[in-house]
């Protein structure tokens, strides 16, 4: 099995297989959405969940359903979210975003997406807590200037999760005509989807469910 490396510390590697990356391009390029169980390596997804968590003790994650545009409500989306700075020194946050350039790189190689930044952010969701079906690409007018999201990946931090724990995401594949596939929130789990195609909701779960979501956005200019 070749690796694909892309990141070597004193005592440890991050790897992701070549296997991965081509599973990862092959499903993007026939369905426009990608699920890849134990994608994030488990020494990557331990340090992640760990700072999430650590930043929800210092009471730095924030109510989502006060969003950076616009006034949602929590009967909405119910998740406290904290957002990622590309240039923490934080160990993990920088082998994450390091990751996600390894990722960028190699789809717009392979499906000249033409990804260029990328913004993320911790997701907490507690116990019976939810996200209704949206899209990750506004629609409104007053968005038109934005950068556009092009790609939304998302990547798991549970420890241990058990099916019957619910907190699936839920990917409608045809929206109308109600079909979808639902995905276990397993720690490492990467889901990739375009964005402005495939609504999605996150359903409730029986235990807090840890997320870390990320948006690739073209630049606006390229698109307008
Ligand atoms: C989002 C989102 C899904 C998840 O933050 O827009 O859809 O599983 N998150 O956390
Ligand atoms: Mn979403």
């Amino acid at each position: 099995m070749r690796y694909n490396l892309f990141l070597q510390r004193k005592n440890m590697l991050h790897s992701v297989t070549t296997e991965q990356y081509e599973s990862l391009l092959d499903q993007l390029a026939t369905h426009g959405y990608a699920i890849l169980p134990h994608f994030i390596p488990n020494s990557l997804v331990r340090q992640l969940a760990q700072r999430a968590k650590s930043l929800q003790r210092a009471g730095v994650l924030r109510d989502a359903s006060v969003g950076k545009h616009i006034l949602l409500n929590t009967a909405i989306r119910g998740d406290s979210t904290y957002w990622l700075d590309e240039n923490s020194p934080h160990v993990a946050e920088h082998d994450y975003f390091t990751l996600m350039n390894s990722v960028k790189n190699q789809i717009n190689r392979a499906l000249y997406l033409g990804l260029d930044t990328l913004e993320s952010h911790f997701a907490l969701y507690p116990i019976g807590s939810f996200y209704k079906t949206h899209l990750d690409q506004f629609q409104t007018d007053i968005y038109k200037h934005d950068d556009l999201r092009k790609l939304s990946c998302i990547i798991y931090l549970n420890e241990d999760w058990h099916p019957d724990d619910g907190g699936e995401l839920r990917v409608y594949s045809d929206f109308e005509r109600g079909q979808f596939v639902d995905i276990s929130p397993a720690g490492g789990t990467l889901v990739a989807f375009l964005s402005e195609q495939f609504y999605h909701e996150v359903l409730p779960a029986k235990r807090e469910r840890l997320s870390l979501t990320g948006w690739f956005k073209t630049r606006a200019n390229t698109l307008l």
